[in-house]
């Protein structure tokens, strides 16, 4: 019982980085985004049929939201969908702080509806998913997605759904050549037989697995992601040639290659987009095959890396 058929694009466009203040050393990515830059952002990836934009509460505490909903002004209602979060570790105390933060969310983002509302962390699933019930069926959000939910808890959460005609329609995770553990955790082989997509993020690693961030050009002093990255750059040198020297053959970049990679696997890649330029990489990307040979090559390169990229809010989806 859902109002319409979830679309899924082969890529989502993430807006984490959007969240960033721009003051130096405030905000996870050290980016200083400038707003007429992410209209041409939005304006080519609207253009390049790149319609699914994923944010949440918690990307610089509302700031992402804002500026999203924004620079989508500009577009029909219909001409874009939405996708954002509770985070149920900063609800609130109020008598159903999922409705609460949802309602902040839509004033945000200039809306009356999300397309798809996830729950953002596995907190108390028992608990929580109960609240996307009253929800739905107001139709303040169409679809509902988990993340960061292990298989177990994705189950959990899909029975408490179906007792109200509802299933779980989405399930987002960490998932990129040096962070398999939903792989092998069946995560993908369950969201596939469900016929449900899987999106991957931080697919790119924050832009530590582009080619672009090396030993010599780190990542942003003072950002989180170059607190978490920067000591793994050296390991990750021989997957970043890999990923560019394939690059070459289809007249594309490391990042398109990481990000083809991800699709190849039959996830659904949400990329965090921070210049108008990498819109065309998005477009390489999906229109790139890789070879059965090119993906065992990367996978073995990328599993000798020998690297832990698990985010501090992550568990090991392996039971
Ligand atoms: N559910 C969750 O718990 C969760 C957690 C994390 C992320 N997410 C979602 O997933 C999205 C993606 O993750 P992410 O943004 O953290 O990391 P990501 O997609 O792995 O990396 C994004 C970074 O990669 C660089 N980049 C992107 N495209 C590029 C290209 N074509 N060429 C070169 N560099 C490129 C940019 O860095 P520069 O700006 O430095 O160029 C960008 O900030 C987030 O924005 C968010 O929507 C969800």
């Amino acid at each position: 019982m859902t109002i319409d058929n979830l679309r899924t694009p082969p890529v989502a466009l993430g807006t984490w980085a959007w969240g960033d203040s721009g003051e130096p050393g405030d905000g996870w990515f050290g980016s200083q985004l400038a707003q007429a830059d992410l209209e041409e952002v939005v304006d080519r990836a609207q253009g390049e049929g790149f319609t699914l934009w994923d944010t949440a509460v918690v990307y610089g505490m509302g700031r992402s939201e804002t500026v999203l909903g924004e620079v989508l002004t500009r577009y029909a209602r219909s001409d874009y969908q939405l996708s954002t979060k509770f985070t149920p570790q900063a609800a609130g105390t109020g008598n159903d702080p999922m409705a609460e933060m949802l309602d902040q969310s839509l004033a945000r983002l200039g809306t009356d509806y999300i397309d798809l509302y996830w729950i953002h962390n596995p907190a108390d699933g028992a608990l929580w998913t109960p609240h996307l019930i009253p929800l739905l069926e107001s139709g303040k959000i169409r679809h509902v997605g988990v993340s960061n939910h292990n298989l177990g808890e994705i189950e959990l959460a899909d029975r408490i759904l179906a007792e109200a005609g509802f299933r779980v329609e989405a399930v987002q995770n960490h998932y990129s050549l040096l962070h398999r553990s939903s792989e092998r955790a069946g995560i993908l082989d369950h969201c596939r037989n469900k016929g449900i997509p899987f999106f991957a993020y931080m697919v790119l690693e924050q832009g530590a697995l582009t080619g672009k961030y090396s030993p010599e050009n780190p990542l942003p002093t003072g950002s989180s992601r170059a607190e978490a990255y920067n000591g793994m750059l050296p390991q990750m040198t021989a997957l970043a040639d890999k990923l560019a020297s394939i690059g070459r053959q289809h007249d594309a970049a490391a990042s398109n290659v990481a990000t083809a990679w991800a699709i190849a696997k039959g996830a659904t890649p949400i990329i965090g987009i921070t210049k108008p330029g990498y819109i065309d990489g998005l477009v390489r990307a999906t229109g790139m095959t890789l070879s059965s040979d090119d993906i065992a090559e990367l996978e073995l390169i990328a599993d000798a890396a020998s690297l832990n990229t698990r985010g501090w809010w992550e568990k090991d989806m392996e039971p």
